[in-house]
């Protein structure tokens, strides 16, 4: 009896001392995630960088090759004027082709057509904006300009100096320095490295900067971009303004949600929104898909000759809370019949935001049965684009979709 009760004694002890042993370690590990330099805990005076999808326009969908200084004033001018910057959007991005030469000491200066980049950093600070900028890890970038290939820490530094607020960096050239490894993986950690390189240089050059990778979702980026240091990264090749491609990129998307957060997101390429390509139907799924992805919203028609509807598609402000919502969280596809999809995304406050999309260039009827997805009982429904309550519903709504177009809605619970 007595040895039955002093084996029920030890293992008693025993349970008692595990449990506070893994108490002390879940103490440890919970104060080191709250104290450490960079954790997410952060305190509110230093906010997360990228803690929501960065918002702003970029140079190269329209303008390409043909930016300069004072296309880039007027851009930001017309982002303030226009509404712009007041519905989220800050970052005025100039893409590639503002690169000249780099003196005998090695640093980078921009070409004639930005004359003082610096001045221009002011200027876009004082509309309340930011500006990006754009490099390559190789030693030339797409359009043939000079790269940051053995200049991060000096590229780096020289981008704080003027106030650079944003990279893309852009694969480019280093495919070449890829192509002299050995092995297929090899040649991924060299581009890994690459862009550790330039992450740490950014660190080190000590202004915050949006660091955001492009190389077309190459070696499946998402993977191991965050770790790599991206706030944003490419999941595709180049979007053009045109239905088919906006849709094969934007459609392609799905299982990639569990990959985005807070500080790190995937990047399905930036707006073609007012550029003339597509109609409004087309437009309004391209602004749908975006924002249920919580895609970056860079704009990339020229803010200078916006027509009132173009002004209206990229500022609907219940549209971008879709895509700027606090919990981060990326939507997905939870229904598809042929070219009828319905996707979801999960918002902050139990709500969703669910997009009825038709890919059929006809008219479609179909239903969001909201038992799939996930509400038990009533639900409150909000079409977004036609501003309008729909009102208390149990079951199912059914509607029917214009071609190539969208009915984006928001369901509470009730
Ligand atoms: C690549 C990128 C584009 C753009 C151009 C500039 O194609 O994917 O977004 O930056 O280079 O040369």
């Amino acid at each position: 009896m007595n040895s039955i009760r002093r084996a029920t004694l030890r293992a008693a002890a025993l349970r008692l001392a595990l449990n506070c042993l893994t108490l002390c370690l879940a103490f440890i590990c919970f104060a080191a995630l709250s104290f450490a330099p960079g954790s997410r805990a952060q305190s509110p005076q230093v906010p997360q960088i990228a803690a929501t999808p960065p918002m702003g326009w970029n140079s190269w969908n329209h303008f390409a090759r043909k930016i300069d200084d004072a296309t880039v004033r007027a851009q930001a001018d017309a982002m303030v004027a226009s509404g712009m910057r007041d519905a989220g959007y800050i970052y005025i991005n100039i893409d590639d082709t503002w690169e000249g030469d780099r003196d005998a000491q090695g640093f980078i200066h921009s070409n004639s057509k930005f004359p003082d980049m610096k001045a221009l950093a002011d200027y876009v600070h004082g509309k309340g904006l930011k500006l990006g900028i754009y490099s390559s890890p190789g030693a030339k970038t797409c359009a043939g300009y000079e790269g940051s290939l053995n200049h991060e820490d000096q590229d780096a530094q020289t981008y704080a100096a003027w106030g650079i607020d944003y990279l893309k960096y852009d694969l480019c050239s280093f495919r070449d320095v890829m192509k002299t490894a050995a092995t297929p993986e090899a040649a991924h950690q060299m581009m890994a490295d690459a862009y550790v390189k330039m992450r740490d240089a950014l660190k080190k050059a000590g202004r915050p900067i949006v660091y955001s990778f492009c190389q077309y979702g190459l070696d499946a980026v998402w993977q191991w971009g965050p770790a790599a240091g991206a706030n944003l990264w490419r999941t595709t090749g180049d979007i053009s303004d045109h239905y088919a491609r906006m849709e094969t990129i934007g459609f392609s998307q799905a299982g990639l949600a569990k990959f985005a957060g807070p500080g790190h997101w995937n990047d399905p390429d930036m707006l073609e929104v007012g550029n003339g390509g597509m109609n409004t139907e087309e437009y309004k799924t391209h602004m749908s898909l975006w924002v249920i992805l919580a895609a970056p919203l860079l704009a990339g028609n020229d803010l200078s000759t916006m027509t009132p509807e173009t002004i209206a598609l990229l500022t609907n402000r219940e549209v971008i809370a879709v895509d700027q919502d606090p919990a981060g969280k990326q939507g997905d596809r939870v229904w598809a019949e042929g070219p009828m999809e319905i996707w979801s995304k999960p918002m902050a406050d139990g709500s969703q935001a669910v997009g009825m999309f038709n890919r059929h260039s006809a008219p479609m009827t179909f239903s969001v049965d909201f038992a799939k997805l996930g509400f038990s009982g009533a639900v409150k429904v909000r079409d977004l684009w036609a501003d309008k309550d729909l009102g208390a519903m149990s079951g199912a709504y059914r509607a029917t979709v214009p071609g190539h177009g969208v009915i984006l809605l928001r369901v509470w619970p009730r």
